[in-house]
């Protein structure tokens, strides 16, 4: 999800309906403001976080929230389905058509989900380049062997696109199970990685996001919101 950085003027033209050139007179007069303090800088660059108000009524107050879930298979990682129930259906939470998905899991993927409403985080926590680790435990099909390993930490040219997956860490817990670390979320990557030995995934779950491991203690569909030191301290 992209970062929901705007300017002020086109902010409050989108939301009133009055054109930016007619705002500025109204900026002049001191009619705006941003998290309390009078604003007449129609350039300002907010955020979504920033509480802005236009004429004293307030036209944006969000509060940041960052959720854990424990995601069941079965369950689809989209706010909107019209075949298979969402995450967002197993929340109960006034604000939850807000949220988006912070890195999704396959359909039949169960495990650690991220929620939020904060575009910036999200985006710290899902782009490759941020190379934040993502841990999976996979159950296949057919037996593991040491060829894997190499073929994982070497990584894997995905044809379509057009791109080599970075080193990835699997480790071979027990003749079915394998533990694997990725640095990137690519389109099913693991089902596509084991592919390659055609080898299918019988069972995939994610224990955790960067430093965040999921709650133990958190049963399947559930949910909890972060604290403060788990939002700032993942990555
Ligand atoms: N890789 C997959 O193939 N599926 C997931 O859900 C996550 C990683």
């Amino acid at each position: 999800m992209q970062s929901k950085r705007t300017r002020l003027d086109r902010f409050i033209s989108k939301k009133t309906g009055i054109s930016r050139g007619s705002l500025r007179p109204l900026f002049a007069k001191g009619m705006v403001s941003v998290d309390g303090v009078v604003n007449r800088d129609t350039q300002y660059v907010i955020d979504e976080f920033s509480k802005v108000s236009f004429d004293g009524e307030e036209l944006q107050n969000n509060t940041p929230v960052y959720i854990m879930m424990h995601k069941p298979a079965g369950v689809v990682s989209a706010t909107k389905d019209e075949q298979h129930k969402t995450v967002i259906d197993l929340l109960e939470r006034p604000d939850k058509n807000t949220l988006h998905i912070a890195g999704r899991l396959d359909l039949h993927s169960s495990g650690l989900l991220l929620l939020t409403n904060d575009s910036r985080w999200s985006s710290r926590l899902t782009l490759p380049e941020k190379k934040v680790r993502k841990v999976y435990r996979v159950t296949l099909a057919n037996p593991l062997t040491d060829a894997y390993i190499e073929a994982f930490a070497k990584g894997m040219y995905f044809g379509f696109e057009d791109i080599t997956t970075r080193p990835a860490q699997l480790k071979i817990l027990s003749e079915y199970v394998a533990e694997v670390t990725l640095e990137e979320g690519r389109y099913h990557q693991i089902k596509r990685m084991f592919g390659r030995f055609r080898n299918p995934v019988v069972k995939l779950h994610r224990l955790s996001v960067g430093n965040l491991v999921l709650d133990d203690s958190l049963p399947e569909g559930q949910s909890r919101e972060l604290s403060e030191y788990e939002v700032c301290h993942i990555s």
